[in-house]
């Protein structure tokens, strides 16, 4: 684009409502697209900026089967506490959709009918998993096996979220079922397919050769590693029960896959937002002077730049994404975020353990944004970004400029009388500030621009204590005038240029200066004059406030819980790895004779490398049993062990040695194999309600 955009479409990628949102996603892709469409409004653009709930997919049937709800349940739930928490969090949507609207099923059903009347699909009928068990056909996240790109065991149907490679379900290997833990069958179904090798070249030119230069290098060497190793026809569609409704004849009980609809969201939000403002959505996707920019996680990065891309292509009428600035990820405290294993700080939760403070978290997460690498967040550095930065530099100063304007002159600006060298450079330096923040920011570079508006404090508290107006305002009145009028511009730049990071502040910081509306970041580039002599300023109020090491310390420790609690879980899960067996009748369990052995003696059968060969005292008899435990156990180890036998198991030959019963074995909770272990000091029968065979063993 050589002439300055129109007009800007900014989008966030739609979250899944099949949880809350935590610092992950704000700190991907909500803190900076809000970042990017707040500074954009203050420099007087049209901005559009939306979002939506991403309501299908199985995602969202999964957490409805767990919590035996309906799919609508869920997404109420969710979207209910995810609007909440943007709201909650300053981040500026002109419009939050749903994908379950209707103008959304409306916009993507016309979508889809359009590709596929211009002849842009390819029908097939192929051979897809399928749960039996279930009576499914497993796709996305329904199945999970090995990514053939990277060796990831836990790639989904659709995706590997460590290589980011897309998949189809067929491609996994090991497959198994999500919903019943089922190796999957084939089974054949039609499907709808674009075919992305048609657009290779079109890709090639548009991305690799057009965006060589202004992506990201995450996001271009990603795209360029799939256009180089060659693309092929997607399915669009699925058999699933959940989504909107593939608008064909012969479709009928397919939906279209979530990846189709979910960015056409971002269109329907549009349009949504249109209806209610009375405005035209057309120009904010069709007109080529309007940017079109995609805020998203690095895991969307091929639904964005490929997917989307070739359908907007195929479609004709729309524009291309200027820029689809990814994010890679955050993780907390050194693991990975999750959603599932409750590894996370959730948004909703953070506000009451830190009421009102949503700028300090702002703050932390652009810091230390994911941009180039994947961050870590830690409470410490949470807790050193607020007191050292926030309350030491940037409150500090304002605090001080406040009260010493209050108590020197009753609030009221003072005049500026001759302007010395210093004041000279640093009004000098104030003004190139909204240039180089501008800069990084228009750059996508949110922590370097962060961190330019820190200097901005820094200056005026370096200002102040060489200046040391305190020092000099009986003796040199005037003087100190001068001095407090330069800080107090530093103060009112302060206001404006910090709007886009911390909003919060930058309307309680107005409201202290008494500045009506923000300041445009040119008159705070050209005037020196930001807050006149006359003004007056209010009280003073503090921006920020420490936090404590206590309070620090209940956020690790309430990780630390989560940990513990989740090794139970995996231990829970891991015990009931094994499927359970087809039902058996009370009959049944009481053929078997059950009792308590003791191991007299244990030695490895020759030739052998699982088998033992033990003589067991059954209390009826001794026996020999042969027992295939010599993998985790060494003969020597288990002499005089009690052990639990079935003694009336027909008998066996195993490599020559008759075995006559069996040593009933279990798995630990680390899945460790153990002996059924009969406590001593209990008499146990089979059957202690008395309706077994009536034998007492001990
Ligand atoms: N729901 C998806 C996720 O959380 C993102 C969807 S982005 C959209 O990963 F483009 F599809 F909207
Ligand atoms: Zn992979």
């Amino acid at each position: 684009m050589l002439q300055p955009p129109k007009r800007y479409t900014i989008t966030a990628a739609l979250p899944y409502t099949n949880g809350p949102i935590h610092i992950g996603h704000l700190a991907g892709v909500y803190v900076p697209s809000d970042i990017y469409s707040r500074y954009l409004r203050l420099q007087g653009k049209d901005v559009l900026f939306v979002c939506g709930s991403d309501e299908h997919g199985v995602a969202i049937s999964m957490k409805a089967k767990k919590e035996g709800v309906t799919p609508q349940e869920v997404i109420d739930k969710y979207d209910g506490i995810i609007r909440k928490s943007f709201l909650d969090f300053g981040i500026s949507f002109d419009n939050y959709s749903r994908t379950s609207a209707k103008i959304h099923h409306d916009t993507a059903s016309e979508f889809f009918k359009k590709l596929y009347d211009n002849g842009d699909f390819i029908e097939e009928v192929t051979e897809q998993l399928y749960d039996a068990k279930a009576n499914q056909f497993l796709a996305d996240r329904f199945v999970v096996g090995t990514c053939p790109k990277c060796g990831n065991e836990e790639a989904y149907g659709d995706q590997c979220e460590k290589c980011g490679s897309t998949l189809n379900a067929t491609d996994l290997i090991n497959p198994k079922s999500t919903i019943t833990g089922e190796t999957p069958i084939l089974k054949s179904t039609k499907h709808w397919f674009l075919p992305l090798n048609r657009y290779e070249n079109f890709l090639k030119e548009w991305i690799l050769v057009g965006h060589k230069n202004d992506w990201k290098p995450n996001v271009y060497g990603q795209v360029k590693s799939w256009i180089d190793g060659g693309l092929e026809p997607r399915a669009v569609t699925r058999d699933l029960d959940w989504g909107i409704d593939v608008p064909v004849a012969g479709a009928e009980g397919k939906k279209l896959y979530v990846w189709f609809d979910a960015p056409i969201g971002y269109i329907s939000s549009t349009k949504e937002w249109a209806q209610r403002e009375g405005k035209d959505w057309e120009p904010y996707w069709k007109d080529k002077d309007t940017k079109l920019v995609h805020f998203i996680g690095k895991d969307n990065i091929v639904f964005h730049c490929i997917i989307f891309p070739a359908m907007l292509k195929a479609e004709g009428s729309y524009i291309l994404p200027d820029n689809v600035p990814a994010n890679e990820f955050l993780n907390l405290e050194g693991n990975k975020l999750s959603t599932s294993k409750n590894w996370a700080v959730w948004l909703h939760e953070y506000l009451e353990e830190f009421p009102n403070q949503q700028d300090v978290l702002r703050y932390a997460l652009t810091s230390n944004a994911p941009e180039t690498k994947d961050n870590d967040f830690t409470w410490k550095d949470f807790q050193a970004r607020n007191n050292n930065e926030l309350v030491a530099i940037y409150g500090n100063f304002i605090n001080r400029v406040v009260v010493l304007t209050n108590k020197y002159y009753e609030g009221i600006v003072p005049n500026a009388n001759e302007l010395s060298d210093v004041d000279e450079a640093t009004l000098t330096e104030l003004k190139a500030y909204p240039a180089v923040i501008s800069s990084s920011i228009e750059r996508y570079r949110f922590r370097e621009a962060l961190s330019e508006l820190m200097n901005v404090a820094r200056l005026g508290n370096k200002y102040l204590a060489d200046e040391e107006p305190w020092k000099m305002v009986k003796t040199d009145p005037a003087r100190v005038q001068t001095q407090m009028y330069v800080a107090l511009q530093i103060a009112a730049a302060l206001s404006s240029l910090c709007e886009p990071f911390l909003p919060f502040t930058a309307t309680k910081l107005s409201r202290i200066l008494k500045i009506d509306s923000p300041l445009n970041w040119k008159t705070i580039a050209d005037a020196s004059d930001l807050l006149p002599s006359g003004h007056r300023i209010g009280e003073a109020e503090l921006l920020f406030s420490k936090i404590e090491d206590e309070e620090i310390q209940k956020q690790i420790d309430k990780l630390e819980a989560t940990k513990t609690a989740n090794k139970d879980e995996i231990a829970s899960s891991l015990a009931m790895t094994e499927p359970q067996k087809e039902l058996i009748q009370f009959d049944d369990f009481s053929k078997m004779d059950l009792r308590v052995g003791t191991i007299l003696e244990a030695e490895k059968m020759p030739k052998a490398n699982k088998l033992l060969i033990l003589k067991v005292d059954t209390g009826i008899d001794v026996r020999t049993i042969v027992s295939g435990i010599a993998e985790s156990f060494k003969p020597e180890d288990i002499i005089g062990k009690q052990v639990t036998v079935l003694v009336n198991l027909a008998p066996r030959n195993l490599r020559g040695v008759e075995s006559q019963g069996m040593i009933l074995m279990t798995n630990d909770t680390e899945g460790k194999l153990v002996f059924v272990n009969p406590d001593t000091s209990t008499s146990l029968s089979t059957g202690s309600d008395g309706v077994g065979n009536g034998e007492t063993i001990n």
